[in-house]
């Protein structure tokens, strides 16, 4: 019997996946709850043919170069940002990523940012306990009304449409959207309106990001942005932290500038103790745990399995982020 392959899975991920990874594999499995170093990575990588990778790992270039043996990279997650994706095509390394899943949990988290901050639940909620609540105001805690106000979105993909949908057939909201692409869908089932950028800022009551992080799109929620947005405006991230400008958003919010935020996704992650966002009472801030239900997880974690085992069998991966990269040159 042919011995199992060696892979590396940089996490405890949900069992649904890892008795997959388990029974098929000789798995070396990182306990902690923390990610491994750099080092750690390097190490355990050398004798690998698969590795199952967070959003919190680096990969890159020279990772893999001290990965010789090393034919797919499953990382658990749909974003890739963590992965240089060019240096493994080049290198003939399979990369798969866990998209469809996690759009439900992700659009609900987003509309339940953009509710809690419009309505100041959090800031109420240490009102409440805090023991200064004495009376009923008329003119305390007001937010602002969502029925009927216009959601901006950018990135008209799986997630924004999820997002869009919720708000045009729950809160009869008019939709606004920024995409390289053009969404038939969103446009036939929701009459989303496709717009420029500054319109979309411009026009928008809620303005929710939902595109991918790259060169081009890296800190493009700046001061400019902030100050094209309502005075009223609630800005919504469950991409990426690095999307935003995070000294641009805190004086956005502290200036009034703009009424509020609701992240899940900050830079770095955890932010800095001292970051002065943490102290600000107009934003509400979210773990990085749009993903975090029983169901996606473990809905990621089956297709996590899945890709990796795909290509440690030379077969396609289910989910491919580089499918030029020709696993099947190479049977297991
Ligand atoms: C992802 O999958 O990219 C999320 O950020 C974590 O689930």
């Amino acid at each position: 019997m042919a011995a199992k392959p060696k892979v590396f899975v940089s996490r405890i991920i949900p069992d649904a996946g890892l008795d997959r990874i388990k029974e098929h594999c000789n798995a070396d499995i990182w306990p902690d709850p923390l990610p491994p170093s750099r080092d750690v990575l390097r190490a355990r990588l050398a004798d690998c043919e698969g590795l199952v990778s967070l959003l919190t790992d680096r990969i890159d270039g020279e990772l893999l170069d001290a990965a010789p043996q090393l034919r797919v990279v499953s990382n658990f997650a749909v974003g890739f940002n963590n992965i240089d994706v060019p240096a493994a095509t080049t290198r003939g390394i399979a990369v798969g990523n866990t998209p469809g899943v996690l759009t439900d949990a992700t659009a609900d988290m987003a509309f339940c940012l953009l509710i809690t901050a419009a309505r100041r639940v959090v800031a109420g909620h240490q009102y409440s306990l805090s023991g200064e609540w004495k009376t009923w105001e008329p003119l305390g805690h007001l937010g602002q009304d969502l029925f009927g106000r216009t959601l901006g979105v950018i990135g008209m993909g799986r997630i924004g449409y999820a997002l869009a949908r919720r708000c045009r057939l729950g809160w009869d909201m008019p939709v606004l959207y920024h995409d390289v692409y053009k969404s038939e869908k969103a446009e036939k089932d929701l009459g989303a309106k496709s717009v420029d950028l500054d319109t979309l800022l411009r026009e928008s009551d809620f303005v929710s990001v939902h595109t991918d992080l790259n060169d081009k799109t890296r800190g493009m929620f700046n001061a400019a942005a902030f100050k094209q947005m309502k005075r009223t405006a609630v800005f919504i991230n469950t991409a990426r932290g690095p999307l935003v400008d995070q000294r641009a958003l805190h004086d956005a919010l502290k200036s009034g500038t703009i009424f509020a935020a609701g992240l899940d996704v900050t830079d770095p992650e955890p932010p800095l103790p001292d970051d002065p966002l943490l102290r600000l009472p107009n934003v509400v801030i979210a773990p990085h745990i749009a993903s975090a239900t029983v169901g996606t997880r473990n809905a990621m974690a089956e297709i996590c399995a899945g890709n990796l085992l795909a290509g440690l069998r030379g077969e396609k991966l289910p989910h491919p982020v580089n499918p030029e990269v020709d696993t099947t040159r190479r049977k297991g």
